[in-house]
């Protein structure tokens, strides 16, 4: 008796203790994973994949916790383009200009995708090449959240590389405007399956990172948008003194280094940085799911690894599909698609020598 006492008090004292690191495993989690991806895939090929990132990425961020938005952000515009295949990460080519060319990937911060192929670097020196950079990238964003202050979740992993990236139009068709309503992001994002929820819980990732003023100066010029705190605009009028300024601020006021539920608290003070990110309160279709995260974080970070777990998913490549890229930035050389333009290539060089 007395020692299912003490072993209750020992529970109690380490739920206690425990309490502020939430965590949620493969077990605990229902979303459903994609065919060809595997809560173990890396298990004997890459047993010391995620220590060896998680690792470094400790570092990186101890010198510069804004990488981890950085990092967070880039997982999110590989996902919503063509699906989570690394393509956001290809160099433009002879064919044309890259997903990287496109406007809404302009912002994107040169730092992370280099800390992406460092890591790639390190893991395929102590592996080989056979953990792919989209995975590395979906790793990357878990331990930008975890190592921010919010949820920890198992990964699926086994995506394979692109071998190609999208166009300018299918970039821009794919990642919406921070200038969209609530209505606009609900609808563009329902045709990935996702809903009200699952749009509110992702929005979320505004918790952590900057913006540029271009990305809502047209909520302070010509006109103040009457959604906006008054105080709150007429400081942002300074950082952002007109339309065109290139300044920069942060998304979330409260805590803009922290991932907790501080954004939805800023939403409901009429805080928000952009119209897509303050008309989910304003809209009756997400404004309670909005409050029910301002006041319970674990509900948060619950629903937001749900829904990180089915963006990570979004027509990824596995099996035989796509490769294992040995540079985050360029398609394999030994690839067949390159070999045959480097076939095309020769017979044309050969009938231009015959003149
Ligand atoms: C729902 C539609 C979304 C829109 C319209 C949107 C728009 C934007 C814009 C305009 C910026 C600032 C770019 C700049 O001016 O520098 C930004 C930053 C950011 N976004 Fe989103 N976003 C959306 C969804 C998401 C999602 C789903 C995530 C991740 C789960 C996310 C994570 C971030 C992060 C972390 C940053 C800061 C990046 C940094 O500091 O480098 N966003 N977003």
């Amino acid at each position: 008796m007395a020692k299912a006492r003490c072993f209750t008090a020992f529970l109690l004292i380490s739920s206690l203790f425990l309490a502020p690191y939430f965590s949620i495993s493969e077990a605990d989690s229902s979303a459903p994973i994609e065919s060809g991806l595997s809560w173990t895939f890396y298990e004997s090929s890459c047993p010391k994949v995620e220590s060896i990132i998680r690792k470094q990425l400790k570092k990186v961020f101890k010198k510069d916790i804004g990488q981890a938005a950085g990092l967070l952000r880039l997982h999110f515009h590989d996902c919503f383009v063509q699906g989570c295949d690394g393509s956001v990460l290809l160099d433009g080519s002879a064919s044309g200009p890259s997903e990287q060319d496109a406007p809404p990937n302009l912002s994107l911060r040169a730092t992370a995708f280099e800390i992406i192929d460092d890591l790639r670097e390190r893991v395929h020196k102590e592996c080989g090449r056979v953990v792919s950079c989209s995975d590395i990238l979906a790793l990357a964003a878990r331990d930008s959240v975890y190592l921010s202050g919010g949820p920890d979740y198992d990964v699926p992993l086994g995506r394979r590389d692109g071998l190609t990236f999208a166009t300018r139009n299918v970039t821009l068709q794919n990642l919406p405007p921070p200038t969209d309503n609530a209505d606009a992001i609900l609808s563009s994002l329902a045709t990935k399956k996702f809903d009200p929820t699952d749009v509110v819980a992702l929005s979320g990732g505004h918790t952590i990172g900057i913006s540029h003023c271009s990305s809502f100066t047209n909520r302070l010029y010509p006109t103040q948008d009457p959604n906006m705190d008054k105080t709150f605009a007429n400081n942002l009028k300074g950082i952002c003194p007109a339309a065109n300024s290139t300044n920069t601020t942060v998304l979330d006021i409260r805590s803009p280094d922290k991932f907790d539920n501080k954004y939805y608290v800023d939403l409901m003070n009429r805080q928000g940085l952009f119209t897509s990110d303050q008309d989910l309160y304003t809209n009756s279709k997400t404004r309670g799911i909005v409050t029910s995260f301002a006041v319970n974080e674990t509900l948060f970070f619950e629903k937001f690894v749900l829904s990180m777990l089915k963006m990570g998913q979004l027509s990824v490549l596995t099996g035989k599909k796509g490769e294992i890229r040995a540079n985050c930035s360029i398609r394999n050389p030994d690839n067949k698609l390159y070999l045959a333009s480097v076939v095309e290539e020769e017979v044309e060089e050969e009938a231009w020598s015959e003149f």
